[in-house]
């Protein structure tokens, strides 16, 4: 979407997969859905590293709302777990140096039953917009799939006559693939960020499906992909119960292939520092905001390795190359048999991101540098070109 958003992948924070549709604030008041839980991310992203990382918005998703619009037909917070109301949350936010996202649907009821915008996207829009919320995460439960587009293209309009800039993330090709395929131009048009597959869990198996289907359908979403529009294949799980640290950087690895959004879903008031050092690490984000804009594919898929490349500005290469093998020890991989080496002709300098920070020096197309690569872990590098002009410049 063109409304000058998104130009790099959003990198923040969103509620749901930590911390669902928990309400209860009598009995768990500091995991249920508050102004307190966002108020105290927004002070830990600070504090913490956080922000000056790159992480910005701090987004809200299901459940916020009172379950009935007030006397006007505005959507208003639940006011029990919301006293001060979104537009003082937006400003505590603000206050910090970082954006507020909110949650809403394009259909009859939120997915967790919430009252959904159909019928009212232009006084939901200019509700929002009269909060001084910065990003729209616009769901699509209940709603008749043969309207969804025009759905979601209505509220993107409506957005945009608000005047405020707010960025608009989409789920309008999830609901659309099980009927057909969805119009991926129409879609880029629209939402600055657009889910394409199921929910993220906090299992293995949850990351796997996701990355099986992107690599499936790459060909189909990956070229819509670029500044001001991303595939997004959800949340950022790292930091949570269910992923070995190998896992983890994976994630992190193919998210940042993917040029997916990062969006954590973890409790940054109680983060292992390993999983705390992963997310901050600047090397890797870097490769995610590479101005380029390209997302990656997988390229190969050889003796239970994958290899996924992502073109970076500069002829640059970022190469993943994930152990799938889940058994066994850790397996050595040559460089040289993926596909995308070919830019290292005549040379080429490679740098180690993960497992760990290593500079791997100049390389050539014969190079027998091997990387050892734990099962279901991945290691990332990036590829650098020397040109046969920079060496004579230099001799
Ligand atoms: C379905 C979405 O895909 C999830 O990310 C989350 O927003 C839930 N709905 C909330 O009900």
């Amino acid at each position: 979407l063109d409304n000058g958003l998104a130009l790099k992948p959003t990198m923040g924070w969103l509620h749901w997969e930590r911390f669902m549709c928990n309400t209860d604030c009598d009995n768990d008041p500091d995991n249920c859905i508050s102004e307190r839980l966002f108020m105290q991310m927004a002070d830990v992203m600070v504090k913490e590293g956080w922000k000056e990382a790159g992480y910005e918005y701090i987004c809200i998703d299901d459940c916020w709302p009172s379950t009935h619009r007030d006397a006007q037909g505005r959507l208003q917070a639940d006011p029990k777990r919301f006293p001060g109301g979104i537009k003082k949350l937006a400003d505590y936010v603000h206050s910090k140096g970082l954006k507020l996202g909110i949650y809403a649907d394009v259909g009859k009821y939120t997915c967790a039953g919430y009252p959904g915008s159909l019928g009212y996207y232009e006084t939901d829009a200019q509700t929002f917009a009269d909060w001084d919320v910065d990003l729209l995460k616009f769901d699509g439960c209940y709603m008749d799939w043969t309207l969804l587009g025009e759905g979601y293209i209505n509220m993107s309009k409506a957005l945009n006559k608000t005047g405020r800039s707010i960025l608009y993330s989409c789920e309008w090709p999830l609901y659309e693939w099980p009927h057909r395929q969805p119009n991926y131009t129409a879609i880029r048009e629209t939402c600055n960020h657009w889910r394409n597959f199921n929910d993220v869990y906090d299992s293995w198996s949850s990351l796997k499906s996701i990355l099986d289907w992107t690599a499936s359908h790459q060909d189909v979403i990956a070229p819509s992909a670029g500044p001001g529009g991303w595939n997004d294949p959800d949340m950022l799980v790292i930091g949570n119960f269910g992923l070995s640290h190998d896992q983890q950087e994976s994630q992190m690895a193919l998210w940042t292939i993917m040029a997916a959004p990062l969006l954590m879903s973890n409790d940054l008031r109680n983060i292992c520092p390993r999983s705390k050092e992963l997310l901050q690490n600047q090397h890797i984000i870097d490769i995610s905001q590479d101005p380029l804009g390209k997302q990656g594919y997988l390229s190969a898929k050889v003796f239970s390795f994958e290899v996924w490349e992502r073109p970076l500005s500069k002829n640059r290469l970022a190469i993943a190359v994930l152990n799938k093998q889940e058994i066994g020890s850790p397996r050595g991989f040559a460089i040289r048999a993926v596909p995308g080496w070919k830019i290292c002709n005549p040379q080429c300098n490679v740098t180690q991101i993960l497992p760990q920070y290593k500079e791997m020096g100049v390389q050539t197309p014969q190079s027998k540098m091997m990387v050892s690569i734990n099962p279901s872990g991945t290691a990332l590098l990036t590829v650098t070109p020397i040109s046969s002009d920079f060496k004579m410049q230099k001799l």
